[in-house]
């Protein structure tokens, strides 16, 4: 990670979409390389990160109903995490960080924020979905205290649960 670089966190507006699809991208290829096809992470990518469907994002975080938060170094977006609610439950949609701000404590800020809005809505427990060969999310999830809730429905993926009612970051 780049040792002196300030990096600052914020809400996620549509102005960014863009240079969010782009970390999701560098992100998604250096996860996932060697468990999908570049074909497959191109198409994912270009399937959900549309600045359309982004953009529809930061209605619900002005209205509070999301977390979505940038991290900023020198005004680039070099990470993000959302978190939402669906179908009565809590979800930690996505975390990604750009290969050279990995392993500076980012990923664990924004989780750390996001924990925050999820306990200001009094939630007890929240869920992540991930590919159990994705070793790099894992050794972070396993040190962040989730444990295995059960299977996603999806190859290889499974669902991930940590609770909030102790008080471990
Ligand atoms: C997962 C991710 C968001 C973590 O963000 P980060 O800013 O790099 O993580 P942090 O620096 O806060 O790390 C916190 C702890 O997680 C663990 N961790 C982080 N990266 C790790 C790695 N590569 N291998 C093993 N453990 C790791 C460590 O215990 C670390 O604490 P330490 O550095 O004091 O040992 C980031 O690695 C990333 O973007 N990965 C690629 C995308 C991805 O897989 N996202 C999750 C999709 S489900």
């Amino acid at each position: 990670m780049e040792g002196t670089v300030e990096i600052e966190l914020q809400d996620f507006e549509c102005s960014l979409a863009p240079q969010v699809k782009k970390v999701a991208s560098v992100s998604w290829h250096q996860a996932y390389s060697g468990i999908y096809s570049k074909e497959h992470i191109d198409h994912f990518i270009d399937e959900y990160y549309t600045v359309e469907a982004l953009c529809k994002c930061q209605d619900a975080v002005s209205a509070g109903d999301e977390f979505f938060k940038v991290a900023l170094a020198g005004g680039q977006v070099v990470g993000f995490c959302h978190m939402g609610e669906s179908d009565g439950l809590y979800w930690l949609y996505r975390l990604y960080m750009l290969p050279d701000f990995q392993r500076g404590g980012i990923g664990s800020r924004m989780l750390i924020a996001g924990q925050a809005w999820l306990r200001s809505r009094d939630a007890e427990e929240y869920f992540a979905v991930v590919h159990q060969d994705n070793k790099i999310a894992m050794g972070f999830y396993r040190k962040k205290r989730f444990t295995k809730y059960g299977l996603s429905g999806e190859p290889g993926e499974v669902v991930l649960r940590k609770s909030l009612k102790t008080s471990h970051p």
